[in-house]
């Protein structure tokens, strides 16, 4: 298939941009890099430099693009993802993220394309209670206007969708972790916040003394527990979601996360057995929920996929990818 990857040369736009290749797809990627980097860019792929924001460039790529094939699918990274700088800008984040997706997808009737790949968020949810175990059926309540950004974005390509006899495939990604195995990219940023990145930087003493917040949670040992997700895993979903919607002209839309709880302790844990490092324990976070798990039954169901790699093969990754980018 013939791809389009908007924010190609973010963190998990480029490993999908790796595994599209490496399946023999042709890929063109779009960025502005305001996140990503210009080392993530496959030289196989075809890039532009431009904003999905701006529409005259996004029509002249597509116009010289789609000349002779047009694009099988277009899928989309290019957003704007810290909630708490969210609701500082809360502004930013609404142009960035739904006036880019409302743009992109102005330019895809235009040039009739019919499939769309949307990367979405477990922030959705917004407050997680019971078992935290999320479904996709649950309510949608974000609490920052990043998860609103992403639920009015999902809302939009539905009924755009329906309108313009398109598909879409709408992932909702709970944490991402991991390296891809060529080591070449993974997630390579200043000021990270993600929490097994956070922890491989205090392992590898590029940062202060990684602080776990909260004891008090109502969980086994008191801290509080998400799911995690390979960044490869995420990309071979996506592929099989392309070919799903592609094949069967129908959407989805569905969680990608692992099905299993990890409290932040175990991450520390089993990231000493690399090698063992200092940390400390600090005050719970305001917003921070107790347990966050994805339901992966109907990724399973409807795609046939499943996680290959597990939070050992996460946290090992990122060690050896940001050991090299150390040197
Ligand atoms: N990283 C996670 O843990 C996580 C979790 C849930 C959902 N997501 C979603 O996955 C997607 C990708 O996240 P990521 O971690 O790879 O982030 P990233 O910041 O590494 O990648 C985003 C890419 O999009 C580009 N971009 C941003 N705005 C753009 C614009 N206006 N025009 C063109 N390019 C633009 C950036 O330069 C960057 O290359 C996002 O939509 C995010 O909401 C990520």
């Amino acid at each position: 298939m013939k791809a389009c990857v908007i924010g190609g040369a973010g963190y998990i736009g480029s490993t999908v941009v790796y595994e599209l290749i490496n399946a023999g797809h042709e890929v063109v990627i779009i960025d502005n890099l305001s996140t990503g980097n210009r080392r993530n860019i496959h030289k196989d792929a075809r890039f532009y430099f431009g904003d999905i924001t701006d529409e005259n460039i996004m029509n002249q790529i597509f116009t010289t693009e789609c000349k002779e094939k047009s694009f099988d699918v277009v899928m989309h990274f290019a957003a704007k993802l810290i909630a708490p700088e969210s609701l500082e800008k809360p502004l930013e984040y609404y142009k960035n993220n739904v006036e880019g997706v409302r743009i992109m997808l102005e330019v895809m009737v235009k040039h009739h394309i019919k499939n769309i790949v949307f990367s979405s968020t477990a922030a959705v949810y917004g407050e997680v209670s019971g078992d935290g175990i999320c479904t996709e059926e649950d309510n949608t309540k974000p609490i920052n206007p990043y998860g609103e950004t992403k639920l009015v974005s999902e809302n939009m390509i539905k009924w755009v969708c329906r309108r313009y006899d398109m598909h879409y495939c709408i992932f909702r990604y709970f944490n991402v972790g991991g390296a891809h195995e060529s080591l070449e990219i993974g997630l390579d940023k200043e000021n990270i916040t993600a929490l097994i990145p956070r922890i491989i930087e205090s392992v590898l003493k590029i940062k202060d003394n990684f602080t776990i917040f909260g004891t008090d949670y109502d969980t086994l040992d008191g801290t509080c527990i998400r799911d995690y997700i390979h960044v490869t895993d995420l990309a071979t979903a996506h592929i099989l979601g392309a070919e799903y919607i592609i094949n069967n002209k129908q959407s989805l839309l569905c969680n990608l996360g692992s099905n299993h709880g990890y409290s932040v302790q175990d991450v520390v844990n089993k990231a000493s057995k690399i090698k063992p490092f200092k940390y400390n324990y600090g005050p719970k976070r305001e917003g921070d929920p107790s347990k966050v798990i994805a339901s992966n039954i109907k990724a399973k169901e409807l795609l046939g996929w499943k996680p290959k790699y597990d939070l050992d093969d996460m946290l090992k990754s990122d060690y050896e990818f940001r050991k090299q980018l150390k040197k």
